[in-house]
């Protein structure tokens, strides 16, 4: 059966390119707040860590309702994808609107979700927005989507997208560049006759594949997935079916759906729906909520495994509560508990000591991320070295190994592989996706990848597009050796600030050798000569008091180390802390006397 008057997208967009402020004028013109209510919360806004790092984290809920149809709308997590969570919250929708800005024509970034969303045969719409810049170039954007799509492998069909040309500030849209009119009825037209309704049996016994997880204060865990088929009715009695397919019985508390900004519950909502559930505190992502009397498992989807953990801790530096407020072991395991209910793949684990909790994720960034998460709201703590999951098998040791993707310019080719190399990466796979981009495919062990994000940026001067997926359990690879360390940070504002690390003098930056540490106002490193380094660092008017010095003198004067957290998970040595608070980012040694 059709639920014609439902409509299930998620949304595409490069950071910048225009989704809340076409969220928003959707929200507007479809009427969806009355005449005299301001939107006071946009709801697609990313927090600060997204907008810096370019990846959406969080994937959030909206709708809309057009002429008596409900239009759902997923946002879509960007490239940093922890446990599959793109590929479940994709599985919701029916198409995707896929945003573009009209100068900078599609960006590395979006492609992972795009490729997933064409992967699973959603029908895709091109949003050219921004069509009034001055600098729009919209013909030459749509044939570059045209072009990543083939490069993506959309099929035929997909292949015909309409494009809609927008420009979301002013909230008016045209299907052709010269033919824009001033509302989004253009757009909402083009939602109507070409996303699919979605296709659902109201009658059988009803199933959910718990999508994402969320949690709040006062109702606790919420679970939120699409109604696959029947119908869930608040308090209503179901089984839970868990990955390992044993059956739970559950209550229903409350059902929401998704209006506008808001949740709103309602005592009962039939499959194609998106839904929000409470009650069910046992729920995990991947798990079935399915009829109690005839309950029958949707299919899974894989969650991948942490491969990497390091212990957080209270922070007992002498600058504790310095910087931020003093949090204690309570406060550091509240935090670390509640964030298990909602992250999948992150593991917390008690230890010996009350003050320190084991945390396992899938990888550096999924760690930094929940670092500077805490971070940003006003933690204190200390994180020790990450270490990858060992594992013994047929009585060898065995260390994980990701799977990467990298795309990258053409011209840093030879300079990215000569990074992984040192890495310990193999290369599996190298294609020209055109004349200017590679796509570069290796196996990398996962703590190879500690540190790596940073130098693949840099190298490829923010153009390069990676990710990459847990693969296995492989003989471990030796050594990494022959790394570049050292980096030099200086305060400006009270803002760290990265002047570089290797190689980077002929960009301007500063170059500083190997072994080298740097403390805040001066370099220590057993090879630095002192000269080099002045001469060097003398361009850059926010160093002071440089000096050259030994670590031990440095820590003596307890002149603290400053490093952005990635180098600092990088650079850290067994015997030190990162200690963390909301000012700055530090290295220092385990016991200070
Ligand atoms: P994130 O929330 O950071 O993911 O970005 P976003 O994709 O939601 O972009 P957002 O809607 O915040 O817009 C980014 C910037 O582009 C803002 O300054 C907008 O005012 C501007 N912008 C959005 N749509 C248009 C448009 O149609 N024309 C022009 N000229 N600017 C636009």
């Amino acid at each position: 059966m059709e639920t014609a008057n439902l409509r299930n997208i998620a949304i595409i967009a490069h950071v910048d390119h225009g989704k809340t402020t076409l969220v928003d004028a959707m929200l507007k013109q479809s009427g969806t707040f009355r005449a005299n209510q301001q939107v006071m919360e946009r709801v697609m806004d990313s927090n600060d860590l997204e907008r810096e790092r370019g990846i959406t984290i969080l994937s959030k809920n909206t709708s809309v309702h057009w002429r008596g149809t409900k239009i759902n709308i997923v946002d879509t997590p960007g490239h940093a994808d922890f446990g599959g969570e793109v590929e479940r919250v994709l599985k919701m929708v029916n198409g995707v609107l896929l945003i573009v800005d009209a100068f900078e024509g599609p960006m590395p970034q979006t492609r992972f979700v795009l490729r997933k969303a064409l992967e699973l045969k959603l029908t895709p719409i091109v949003v050219v927005n921004k069509i009034d810049r001055a600098d729009a170039r919209p013909e030459e954007v749509v044939d570059e989507v045209l072009d990543l799509f083939i490069e993506l492998g959309a099929d035929e069909d997909q292949l015909d997208f309409p494009v809609i040309y927008a420009s979301a500030r002013q909230g008016s849209t045209g299907t052709a560049p010269d033919r824009i009119e001033p509302t989004l009825e253009p757009l909402f037209n083009m939602i109507m006759a070409h996303i699919p309704a979605p296709q659902v049996d109201l009658e059988a016994p009803v199933q959910l594949l718990v999508t994402t997880l969320d949690y709040d204060d006062y109702v606790g865990k919420i679970v939120v997935g699409r109604i696959v088929r029947g119908a869930i009715h608040q308090g209503e009695q179901v089984t839970l079916i868990k990955r390992d397919e044993t059956y739970e019985k559950a209550k229903i508390g409350k059902v929401y759906v998704f209006e506008g900004l808001q949740r709103v519950d309602v005592p009962v909502a039939a499959a194609g729906e998106i839904v929000a559930l409470t009650g069910l505190t046992t729920a995990n992502i991947g798990e079935t909520v399915a009829c109690a009397l005839n309950p029958e498992a949707l299919p899974t989807i894989e969650v991948d495994e942490p491969t990497l953990s390091m212990n957080f801790i209270v922070n007992d530096s002498p600058f504790a509560g310095l910087e931020g407020e003093f949090v204690t072991s309570r406060k550091l395991r509240e935090r670390l508990f509640k964030e298990v209910e909602t992250n999948v793949s992150l593991q917390v684990e008690e230890t010996d000591s009350a003050d320190s909790f084991k945390v396992s994720g899938r990888g550096e960034l999924h760690l930094s991320i929940l670092i500077e998460n805490m971070r940003r709201e006003g933690y204190e703590l200390q994180v020790s070295k990450p270490e990858v999951i060992y594992r013994t098998i047929n009585g060898e040791k065995c260390e994980p190994i990701e799977f990467l993707i990298a795309d990258v310019p053409e011209n840093s080719v030879g300079a990215v592989m000569e990074l992984l190399g040192r890495r310990k990466a193999e290369m599996v796979n190298m294609i020209t996706l055109s004349p200017t981009q590679v796509r570069l495919e290796f196996k990398v062990p996962a703590r190879g990848l500690i540190g790596f994000r940073n130098e693949f940026l840099t190298e490829t001067r923010g153009e390069g597009m990676m990710s990459h997926v847990f693969h296995g359990y492989e003989p471990y690879k030796g050594e990494i050796s022959g790394r570049n360390r050292g980096a030099l940070i200086a305060f400006e504002n009270g803002e760290a600030t990265t002047y570089g690390l290797y190689q980077a003098q002929e960009r301007g930056r500063i170059f500083i050798e190997p072994g080298i540490k740097v403390y805040e106002g001066m370099i220590v490193g057993e090879n630095s000569r002192e000269q080099d380094i002045e001469v060097n660092v003398a361009k850059k008017k926010h160093v002071t008091n440089m000096r050259s010095s030994t670590a031990d003198e440095a820590l003596r004067l307890e002149k603290a180390v400053v490093f952005t957290l990635e180098q600092a998970l990088e650079f850290i040595e067994e015997d030190e802390l990162v200690e963390i608070t909301p000012k700055s980012i530090r290295l220092r040694k385990k016991f200070l006397d």
